[in-house]
């Protein structure tokens, strides 16, 4: 059979509420135009983000009834390290409350000011991390991975050339490790290949540097490994991930993502005596070791949802149902980051719209007309949350897990090819309110008049 059908059946359903374009011109006002703003009962698809927004399994749920409560030695403590022991072979498995929880606590062991982190692109919770220490945090993508429109099939690699000429220019001293994020998602959500992560092996091998992933899309980025990176079709996904973790000496990982949790995190690690200071930081804030700010069910629905996204007929569903999305706006003429990545579309609004100027935010003009035309919620990802460091104007559509179905994306579809048909009509916006930090979340927007 052709179709790619969802893997599975729906046993509990939530309703999601329909608006009039009416009813959304007042929530949108009320909001100052901006997204995070929105009660979300008055949003039909939710696309804000893919993490902790999952659709957990039956097996997810039976597992939260055998959560151990216990505040120290909790058995669910010792089955999460289990599962992911035999998945990364990692010595030191430290449950934290989500994956940011994780890099604060790497970071500001590892760091000092005036060292330097490269990443592939870190993500801005990592990046906030790893400032705050002082230290720098380097992003190195592809040169060609800034051309939205080039279709390379590993576009989240690190520049392994920028990687070599950083170290030698900084001295291998000033680097206390080099991370890779899979998939990439600040750079599109796109994968990195088994070649780069075993030259950044070899590279931070030869200069004594410790090499860490971002693991939060692990799966996805292993199914794009098996299906196009040559000598990898015979692998599970499985077997494709343990190698990936084979190579690295720990990883940050969220669990709201390729996990199917609504939260959670880890830290992982091979240094016995680092992993000793992190558990003595973890009391500090998170709480015991054996919990790590998680309740016992959460460890368990954890454990649970790693076994699950590793299977082929998920990933394979998942996988396509994002690219779907992405081919049926890209080839009736809406610009995305190509090739489609995994766990999101990026429309490109800056391409799309190139009569707003960056001044007035083309991605955020365009995510709150997708809101007023089909109540869909996305997140604009440019000058309004990056201010004058934005690479492109993008408005990112993040598919949350096992969620929604194809009459969903059939209907988002539909959606902005209405709006591509008029986008001539899409005017800017200027920000008449903004606090000190992060102003994507709460700043104030109104559209600019027309003549
Ligand atoms: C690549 C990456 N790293 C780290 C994080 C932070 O994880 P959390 O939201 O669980 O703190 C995210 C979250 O979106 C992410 O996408």
């Amino acid at each position: 059979m052709k179709t790619i059908i969802e893997p599975f059946r729906i046993k509990s359903v939530e309703p999601i509420r329909q608006t009039t374009r009416l009813q959304r011109e007042g929530f949108i006002k009320a909001a100052g135009y901006n997204l995070f703003q929105i009660r979300a009962c008055d949003i039909l698809i939710d696309l804000l983000t893919d993490s902790g927004t999952s659709a957990m399994s039956t097996e997810q749920w039976a597992a939260i009834m055998r959560g151990d409560e216990s505040y120290a030695g909790s058995d669910s403590f010792y089955r999460l390290e289990k599962t992911v022991q035999d998945l990364t072979a990692f010595r030191h498995v430290i449950p934290t409350h989500q994956g940011r929880a994780a890099e604060r606590i790497l970071f500001s062991l590892v760091c000092k000011p005036g060292q330097t982190i490269p990443n592939n692109t870190h993500f801005d919770t990592t990046r906030a991390n790893i400032e705050v220490t002082g230290a720098r945090a380097v992003d190195l993508p592809l040169p060609e991975a800034a051309d939205t429109q080039a279709r390379l099939p590993f576009k989240g690699n690190i520049h392994i050339e920028a990687l070599e000429r950083l170290i030698e220019t900084e001295g291998a001293s000033k680097i206390p490790l080099v991370m890779v994020t899979v998939t990439n998602n600040s750079g599109g959500g796109q994968p990195v290949s088994m070649a780069n992560l075993e030259k950044v092996r070899e590279i931070t091998r030869r200069h004594g540097i410790p090499f860490y992933l971002d693991a939060c899309r692990f799966a996805e980025n292993a199914y794009f490994i098996q299906q196009g990176e040559p000598g990898y079709a015979d692998l599970s996904p499985r077997q494709i991930a343990r190698k990936m973790f084979s190579l690295a000496d720990g990883c940050t990982f969220s669990a709201k993502k390729d996990a199917f949790a609504n939260i959670g995190g880890l830290l992982c690690t091979n240094d016995d005596l680092l992993a000793g200071q992190e558990k003595d930081l973890l009391i500090l804030t998170e709480g015991f070791p054996t919990y790590g700010g998680l309740a016992g069910r959460d460890l368990d629905a954890i454990a649970v949802g790693l076994e699950e996204v590793l299977d082929s007929d998920y990933l394979r569903y998942r996988i396509a149902s994002t690219a779907y999305l992405g081919r049926h706006i890209a080839d009736h003429g809406v610009p995305i980051v190509e090739p489609p990545g995994g766990h999101a579309i990026y429309i490109d609004a800056g391409r799309m719209l190139p009569h707003i100027p960056r001044s007035q935010f083309p991605g955020q003009a365009l995510a709150a007309e997708l809101y007023l035309h089909a109540g869909v919620r996305s997140v604009e990802i440019g000058s309004v949350m990056f201010g004058e460091n934005a690479r492109h104007e993008l408005l990112r559509l993040a598919i949350p897990r096992r969620v929604y179905t194809q009459s969903h994306i059939d209907y988002l579809v539909e959606a902005i090819l209405e709006i591509n048909d008029r986008k001539h009509d899409l005017r800017g916006f200027e920000i008449v309110e903004q606090p000190q930090f992060l102003r994507h979340f709460s700043a104030r927007f109104q559209p600019i008049a027309g003549e």
